[in-house]
């Protein structure tokens, strides 16, 4: 039987619905000693800023139950390094490419797509506007994210949606009361789609030492703990919004991928599970095609959102 696993955001198409989660892949090239990288819906680069950045002092990860705590602080190589060293890898493999891209202003946004457009850096923009490594989140009330604001998720996407034609995709962080209000305000300002969750704010303290376990003090926490939080948003958001999302949060195998897309995401991503097994993409790419066949489906569109709610 003949499945169609291709999927769409804006104007782009996948060859399947499965990607990696910004940050737990790089720029590909480490994983590509373990599989073909381009078999992979889209690779989703490392967050690029437009200069190179050291992030955070270490520790700077901290296992957690069922999950990890990470406070990196989007250390990256920048984008003109990105283009000159990066990116020529990643096309000579044939991948498509989803440049995910955090600035600290609108300016710097827009610069960064531009930057991506011009030179063919990318096939789609994921804006990070949902980092909690970068502020300083010991103060609550001084520097809130971008994602916690509807009215900036609007200003910021439609600025960086009136000034580049690539497909664009804003990521939202789940640490908000209600995700559908900046998930809204991204649809609003022009994004083909939504990507949540970024991670759950987080911390873990030595009991000896009486001393946080990341230097940074608070993190973000991934992995399957924050699966069913992912879920639920993903389900919230889907039927409030008519764009795409990408979930992702804690997807380790291909049952957890189905949960996702039958909630209403049209691609999922895996993350940290990666640091486990790098070969979970491919796994899960199969195992969609498997149900697929098994369960008569001849498209996997069909079975996003089939959610039935009694
Ligand atoms: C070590 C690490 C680094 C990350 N770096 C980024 C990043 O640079 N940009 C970004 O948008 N998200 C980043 N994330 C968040 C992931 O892309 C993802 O949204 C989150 O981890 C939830 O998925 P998971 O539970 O499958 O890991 C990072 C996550 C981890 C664990």
């Amino acid at each position: 039987m003949n499945v169609n696993l291709q999927v769409s955001i804006g104007n782009l198409t996948l060859k399947n619905p499965v990607t990696v989660a910004s940050g737990t892949f790089g720029y590909g090239e480490e994983y590509s000693e373990y599989f073909d990288i381009s078999e992979l819906g889209a690779v989703t680069v490392k967050s690029l800023t437009l200069q190179p950045r050291l992030g955070n002092i270490p520790p700077r990860i901290v296992e957690t139950p069922a999950g990890m705590l990470n406070a990196i602080g989007l250390q990256n190589v920048g984008i003109e390094n990105y283009l000159k060293y990066k990116l020529p890898f990643l096309r000579k493999q044939n991948c498509t490419i989803i440049a995910n891209i955090y600035g600290t202003s609108i300016e710097e946004y827009v610069k960064l797509a531009e930057y991506l457009e011009k030179e063919g850096g990318a096939d789609a923009i994921e804006m990070n506007l949902s980092c909690p490594n970068v502020h300083d989140a010991r103060n609550k009330f001084k520097c809130p994210l971008i994602a916690q604001s509807p009215e900036w998720v609007e200003k910021y996407t439609s600025a960086v949606r009136s000034s580049v034609k690539l497909p664009l995709i804003v990521k939202l962080s789940p640490n908000i009361t209600d995700i559908t209000e900046p998930a809204l305000s991204a649809e609003r300002g022009g994004a083909d789609g939504i990507s949540i969750i970024n991670t759950l704010l987080g911390m873990s303290i030595n009991t000896h030492t009486r001393r946080p376990k990341l230097k940074n003090v608070v993190g973000g926490l991934s992995g399957p703990a924050i699966r069913p939080v992912a879920l639920k948003m993903v389900w919230d958001v889907s039927r409030t919004v008519k764009i795409p999302v990408i979930g992702m949060g804690g997807i380790c195998t291909t049952s957890d991928a189905l949960e996702f897309i039958i909630a209403g995401a049209r691609v999922v991503a895996v993350g940290s599970y990666l640091f486990r097994d790098p070969l979970a993409p491919i796994r899960i790419i199969q195992g969609l095609r498997d149900y697929c066949i098994s369960n008569h489906l001849d498209d996997i569109n069909n079975l996003v959102g089939s959610i039935t709610v009694d």
